[in-house]
C-alpha cells in the first residue's frame, strides 16, 4: 500500500512542473513541500563525503543544542528555518536574546500535519507584540530570498532533513548570513535509521562545507543521536 501511494506520489510530482507548487499550496500541500523525499525515500546520499582536517579542526563538542546556542552570538538578527510547534524558538529566545527572530516553516508537511501556525503565534503572543518575533508561513529558502544579503547574525537550519532541501537551505543562508555569521542546524545524523527514513543533512553539510570552504564550529552530541551542528567560514 505504501509503495503503491508513493509510485502515485512521485508520478505527480514528476508532472508538475516545480514553479507550479506554491500555486498547489493547499491541494495536497505535503507532496509539494516534500518533492524529494517522494522521489528518494531512501536518500541516495547516505554515505557523506569526508570532511578534511581544515574542515574540523575548530570545530568544539558541546553536550546539547542549548549548549550551542549559549556560544553564539547575542541579539541581532536570527532565523529558525522549521519552527513547528515553537519550543526551540523558546530556547533562542531565552538563550540568545536576538532583537529579531524569524520564525519561518510551511506548517502543512505530511510529518507534522498536526502542528498549526495559530499555535506558535499563541505561544510566540508577548513576543510578537514587542515586534522581537515574526512568523512566516512559507517555505524558508523562499521566504529568506525577501531579505537583504548579509543580514542575519546565524540561522537556525531544522526542516525536511533531506539532501536537496538542506543544500538549497545552506546555499541561500550562504548569502543571507553575515561573511562571519553562523549557519547551524538540527539533525546532523544518518536519519531515523531502524524505521528506513534516511536523512541527507551530513552529505550535504559536508559537501556545502567542502563547496565554500566552511568549517565546523559546533557539534552537539546529546544521547538521542541527533546532534546539531553549526559552520563558518573558514575565512570569513
Ligand atoms: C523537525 S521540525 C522543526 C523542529 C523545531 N526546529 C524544533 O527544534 O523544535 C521540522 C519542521 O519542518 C517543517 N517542514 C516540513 N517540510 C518543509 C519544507 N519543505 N520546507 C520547510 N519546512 C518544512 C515542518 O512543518 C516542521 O515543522
Amino acid at each position: 500500500m505504501g509503495t503503491l501511494r508513493n509510485e502515485l506520489k512521485k508520478r505527480v510530482v514528476d508532472l508538475v512542473p516545480e514553479r507550479a507548487y506554491p500555486a498547489l499550496r493547499g491541494v495536497r500541500a505535503s507532496v509539494f513541500y516534500e518533492p524529494e523525499r517522494v522521489r528518494t525515500p531512501h536518500a541516495r546520499d547516505s554515505v557523506p563525503e569526508t570532511l578534511s582536517e581544515e574542515h574540523v579542526r575548530d570545530a568544539e563538542v558541546v553536550p546539547s543544542r542549548e549548549e550551542m546556542l549559549e556560544a553564539f552570538p547575542k541579539g541581532g538578527r536570527v532565523a529558525e528555518l522549521g519552527t513547528d510547534e515553537g519550543k526551540f524558538s523558546e530556547q533562542i529566545l531565552s538563550i540568545t536574546d536576538p532583537d529579531e527572530l524569524y520564525l519561518i516553516d510551511v506548517w502543512e508537511s505530511n510529518e507534522y500535519s498536526d502542528r498549526s501556525v495559530e499555535e506558535v503565534e499563541t505561544r510566540h503572543a508577548d513576543r510578537i507584540a514587542d515586534g522581537t518575533v515574526e512568523i512566516l508561513a512559507e517555505r524558508p529558502d523562499v521566504a529568506l530570498e525577501r531579505f537583504e544579503d548579509d543580514s542575519f547574525d546565524w540561522v537556525y537550519v531544522d526542516t525536511t532533513h533531506t539532501y536537496e532541501q538542506t543544500l538549497r537551505e545552506l546555499e541561500v543562508c550562504r548569502r543571507k548570513v553575515k561573511s562571519d555569521g553562523v549557519i547551524a542546524g538540527h539533525d546532523y545524523c544518518l536519519g531515523d535509521v531502524p524505521n528506513g527514513q534516511w536523512y541527507g543533512v551530513i552529505a550535504a553539510v559536508h559537501e556545502f562545507c567542502t563547496e565554500y570552504e566552511m568549517k565546523l564550529t559546533y557539534l552537539s552530541l546529546e544521547t538521542h543521536g541527533h546532534s546539531s551542528f553549526a559552520i563558518e567560514r573558514i575565512d570569513p
